[in-house]
C-alpha cells in the first residue's frame, strides 16, 4: 500500500492547497495516496471540497485520533499550534507550507495578508513559498523546499498572495513527493 497522507486545514481554510496535494496524488506524481482531510470546524470550506475531489473529510477536535493511519500529514491553513501529541505521533512526517521564503516573515500572527503586507513594507525585490518540517515551534523548523517570484513596484497584498499562492500549488506535491522519496 502506497503511504497515507492526511491533510489538515484550517477552520475557514479555503483549501486550494488541499486540493494541489490532493489532484497530484489522484494524478500520481506523489507516490502516496489521500487518507483523508480534518478540520477542527465544520464550516471549513475546505471538508466539501475535498469531498468533492472523492475524499474523506471530518471534522473533529480530537487530532491525535483523526490521524489514524496516516503515515504523513501536511498542514494546509492550519493556523494553530498542533497539540504535542500529534508531533509526537508523527514526529518528523509532520509539513506545512509558508506563504514567504522563511525564516524571514514567519513566526506567530505571521499568516494572511499580514505576510505579504510585511513583504512590501520591508521592500523585499522577491518573496515566494516554503515548505518546512513542523516542529513544537512555529515556522522554526528545517526547510524542505523554497519557490520564488519578484515584488512587482506596484504590488498590494492581494496581487502578491495571488503570486506566491500559484507557486504553493506547484511547490507543496512537488515537495511531499520529495520527502516520501527520500523516506
Ligand atoms: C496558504 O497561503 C498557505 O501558505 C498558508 O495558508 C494559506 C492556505 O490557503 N499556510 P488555502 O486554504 O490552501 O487556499
Amino acid at each position: 500500500m502506497k503511504p497515507q497522507v492526511a491533510i489538515l486545514v484550517g477552520r475557514r481554510g479555503r483549501g486550494s492547497n488541499m486540493e494541489a496535494l490532493v489532484r497530484a496524488m489522484q494524478a500520481g506524481q506523489v507516490g502516496a495516496e489521500p487518507l483523508r482531510v480534518i478540520s477542527t470546524s465544520p464550516d471549513s470550506p475546505a471538508l466539501a471540497r475535498a469531498r468533492d475531489l472523492g475524499v474523506e473529510a471530518i471534522a473533529t477536535d480530537d487530532l491525535a485520533g483523526a490521524l489514524e493511519g496516516a503515515d504523513w500529514l501536511c498542514l494546509a491553513g492550519y493556523l494553530s499550534l498542533l497539540p504535542r501529541e500529534v508531533i509526537d505521533k508523527l514526529h518528523g512526517r509532520i509539513l506545512n507550507i509558508h506563504p514567504a521564503l522563511l525564516p524571514k516573515f514567519g513566526g506567530k500572527g505571521m499568516y494572511g495578508h499580514r505576510v505579504h503586507e510585511a513583504v512590501i513594507a520591508a521592500k523585499e525585490p522577491e518573496s515566494g513559498c516554503t515548505v518546512h518540517w513542523v516542529t513544537p515551534v512555529y515556522d522554526e523548523g528545517g526547510i524542505i523546499l523554497q519557490a520564488r517570484c519578484p515584488v512587482l513596484p506596484d504590488d498590494t497584498h492581494e496581487t502578491l498572495a495571488a503570486r506566491v499562492l500559484k507557486l504553493e500549488h506547484v511547490a507543496y506535491p512537488e515537495a511531499l513527493a520529495k520527502v516520501i522519496r527520500d523516506g
